[in-house]
């Protein structure tokens, strides 16, 4: 089989990427290792900065987020009892999208299979073959058989566990890596979520955020050890806890049931470069931010935008430069993302290793932006987005 463009991993990055592709009149085949079911019931955060809003509906899948989605003026930093509402609204004119991921998937793939776009789901053994060279080839095996995908173009979209990273050789690769000393301990619950808005709560005894999947569904965070055993948590438990850390004058935390537990470790990791020959890396493949920020879709997203726009001049006349500038031109973006989830998660957990000192200083940081409009103008101009291309 022949394609301009063999995009591997059927997540956020590898599914926009085709549908932008496709608008363009550029042909590309999805290979995506597990189920189209698996896929499509992967819950995971979905905030949205409005560019990437903006991207999605301009693009034509953007009707459901728009009927179901809620937007946010606004988010709490809530520290030692009382509230800081960070304006979005008034401080940058902007608002963020909280619509779920898996949602966004659902309305790619339906979006791809209704144009007669190739996804093709269990896709087993995937080999990148020759990216150094302007003929490179995509092994699989898929139905039982071993298959050939040649190309012009693979984009990696596989994620942190993927294969496409390590198809670049290590003697050209470089990369940056931040484990935290702690992780998340999440629950997806089904109960109204107790705030209109996204709660981050900074407290002496650990970072907690409450969230949401919808009017009905709440999604919650605590601070935990980075091996934490989940085993440990009894429902009761998560939320005697969650309502101690999110404790504030006139707040009551509504309990419900919880349908999903787990524990996340977080770290930040860039690979560079994220281009080599005719290989290009996007999303999770190439980066992975610590969710405080809620920058991980986005990044894809912004990747996806930045590899369009350069992958059209090219297929159309020839034209190298913007391809040639991709990894460059995402990378301007991407440590920016990195440095605020950085500063984010710095900010509002608590690190057993601080000395009273740093943990005065700590407070002192959130009392400025409390206190500042740059600062939570600075804080705002992030959290709802940079431009999607620098
Ligand atoms: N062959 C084929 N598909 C693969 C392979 C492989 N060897 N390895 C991984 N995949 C698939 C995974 O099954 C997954 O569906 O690639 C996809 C990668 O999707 P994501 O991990 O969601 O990465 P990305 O599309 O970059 O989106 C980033 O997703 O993980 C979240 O927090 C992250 O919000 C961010 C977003
Ligand atoms: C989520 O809804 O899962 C979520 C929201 C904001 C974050 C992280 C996760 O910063």
């Amino acid at each position: 089989m022949r394609t301009q463009v063999g995009i591997v991993g059927a997540g956020p990055a590898g599914l926009l990427l085709s549908h932008l592709l496709h608008l363009n009149g550029i042909e590309s085949v999805v290979l995506e290792a597990r189920s189209r079911a698996y896929v499509e019931g992967r819950i995971r955060a979905g905030v949205l900065e409005q560019p990437v809003e903006q991207l999605l509906t301009d693009a034509g899948v953007g009707t459901r987020m728009q009927a179901e989605g809620m937007a946010h003026e606004g988010v709490i930093l809530r520290t030692e009892g009382h509230d800081h509402r960070i304006d979005f609204q008034a401080l940058t004119g902007k608002h963020v999208m909280v619509y779920p991921q898996h949602k966004i998937v659902q309305d790619l793939i339906a979006a791809r299979l209704a144009a007669g776009g190739q996804i093709l789901f269990e896709a087993a053994g995937v080999s990148l073959n020759d990216v150094g060279t302007d003929a490179p080839f995509i092994v699989y095996e898929h139905d039982g058989r071993q298959k050939r995908l040649d190309c012009a173009i693979i984009a990696g979209c596989d994620g942190f566990h993927g294969i496409s990273r390590d198809s670049i050789p290590a003697a050209c690769r470089r990369s940056f890596d931040r484990e935290y000393p702690f992780g998340w301990l999440g629950i997806l619950a089904d109960t109204p979520p107790s705030s209109e808005e996204l709660v981050y709560a900074s407290h002496d005894r650990g970072f907690a955020l409450l969230s949401m999947r919808s009017p009905s569904v709440s999604r919650l965070y605590l601070q935990c050890a980075p091996d934490e055993d989940i085993a440990h948590w009894s429902d009761g438990r998560i939320w005697d806890e969650l309502s101690l850390r999110l404790s504030c004058q006139g707040f009551t935390l509504q309990p419900g049931t919880i349908t999903q537990k787990g524990v996340t470790p977080m770290r930040s990791f860039v690979s560079e470069p994220m281009q080599y020959g005719r290989l290009f890396l996007l999303g999770d493949a190439a980066h992975i931010v610590p969710p405080t920020g809620a920058k991980g879709l986005n990044l894809a997203a912004a990747d996806v935008a930045v590899l369009t726009r350069a992958l059209i001049p090219w297929f159309r006349a020839g034209e190298t430069a913007l391809l040639e500038a991709y990894g460059e031109t995402c990378l301007r973006r991407v440590w920016k993302a990195q440095r605020f989830s950085w500063w984010m998660t710095s900010l509002l957990h608590r690190f057993d290793a601080h000395s009273p000192f740093e943990r005065q200083v700590q407070r002192a940081e959130l009392d400025y932006i409390f206190g500042s409009v740059a600062a939570s103008t600075a804080l705002a101009e992030n959290y709802v987005g940079l431009p999607l291309i620098l």
